[in-house]
């Protein structure tokens, strides 16, 4: 295992690298990557394994900047969306790469009660003209400095970030305690573990919020892709994009993906629930063997790289997002544009408006107790 502070091997490393890359042996590079308002130093991570995968991770948002992963003739090529520089970050992205949190997807009117007591939280979102609190508010998880550790576990190379959410940030209850650890396994696997603590009761739910484009950020639409859902319900929403409380069947709409179809043979049917998310853009309740543990939920197939994304995860949904709402605006690492549905997100969370909605899975994190789950990214080709 090597840890690397080389800034000029980093140079060589650090952008827009595709195509085929040797055998490595496990190591993380460590290169600035710009500095906070306040000056302090943020960095990128780049851990890459034996076979040359890469992923690329910032202390500022916790963010996948790059991942590199090998098509079906061994090229590699970052299927993830994101910018070269921080500051493009934090001028305009929708979550591009970043844990979200505190809670993570959508809180109704941006206000929920707990323990008789109401917590007004920041409104920063209004799809349908209706407001409500959306992935932690206006400086989420995904705009904070993390401090970060790299390190090896179990010989895979990991970056072990921690950030502390303060009592009161954006209307929460409680200091909140996060670790996040990223881990890039041998088997190109990213996984994704997170951790909290409370002093305070409060509302967690933290998620992974990478836009994925198999054939390669910036080639083009997600349409072709082909996916599998495990999934046979999801909770349909409301003009505001906050579920109605019903956990409804797939069987016979567009949202069933139980077997793999392209997501766009159906995305722009005449169905009211793809109107409200301009496409996809739903949770979807995940069927699962037995209660906790690993379960599959998603398999992503991209027919020109032959590139398979699955997600594994323990948590009970996933948000399944196909990029709606990107519209050109976003340029990105390659220079090119993100342009409606370039990208699609596999957010592995709890139920969207969970604390005022006692009937979905609880997200209420209690003094005493520890916030634990896991999903996991897994890349191969065929
Ligand atoms: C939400 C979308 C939102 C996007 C980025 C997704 O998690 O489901 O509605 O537009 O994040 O902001």
């Amino acid at each position: 295992m090597k840890i690397f502070h080389s800034y000029p091997v980093a140079a060589l490393l650090g952008l827009g690298l595709a195509g085929i890359l040797p055998a490595a042996t496990p190591s993380i590079n460590i290169t600035p990557f710009g500095s906070m308002a306040d000056g302090r130093a943020v960095n990128l991570y780049s851990l890459v394994n034996a076979s040359g995968a890469r992923a690329d991770i910032t202390n500022y948002g916790a963010i996948i900047v790059r991942l590199f992963v090998p098509d079906r003739a061994g090229r590699f090529d970052d299927v993830v969306l994101g910018y070269n520089s921080l500051a493009d970050y934090q001028r305009a992205s929708p979550y591009f790469g970043a844990v979200v949190g505190r809670y993570g997807n959508r809180i109704a009117e941006g206000r929920f009660t707990l323990d008789g007591r109401t917590y007004p939280l920041v409104t920063n979102n209004a799809p349908g003209g209706i407001p409500c609190h959306l992935h932690g508010g206006t400086v989420g998880f995904d705009k904070v400095l993390w401090t970060a550790e790299p390190s090896l576990v179990d010989a895979a190379p990991a970056l072990t970030l921690r950030y502390r959410s303060r009592d009161g940030e954006e209307g929460y209850p409680g200091n909140l305690d996060v670790t996040i650890r990223y881990q890039l396994g041998e088997d190109n696997s990213l996984s994704v573990e997170y951790r909290a603590t409370t002093d305070q009761s409060t509302p967690v739910n933290l998620t992974q919020h990478s836009y994925f484009n198999l054939g390669g950020e910036g080639r083009g639409d997600i349409l072709d892709h082909v996916l599998t859902l495990n999934a046979s319900r999801f909770t349909p929403v409301n003009a505001g994009l906050i579920p109605t409380g019903e956990l409804a069947p797939v069987a016979g709409t567009p949202f069933d993906f139980r077997q793999p179809r392209a997501i766009g043979e159906r995305v722009d049917e005449p169905d009211e629930q793809l109107k409200f998310g301009g496409g996809y853009d739903h949770n979807f309740v995940l069927d699962r063997p037995e209660a906790g543990g690993l379960a599959h939920a998603a398999t992503v197939f991209e027919p020109k790289s032959g590139r398979v994304l699955e997600v594994w995860t323990e948590e009970p949904g996933v948000q399944f997002y196909c990029g709606n709402f990107l519209n050109g605006s976003h340029v990105g690492k390659s220079g090119r544009a993100y342009a409606r549905r370039y990208g699609l997100c596999l957010e592995t969370q709890h139920f969207p408006n969970s604390p005022n909605q006692p009937s979905f899975p609880d997200t209420i994190l209690r003094p005493g107790r520890e916030y634990r789950t896991r999903t996991i990214f897994k890349f191969s080709a065929r």
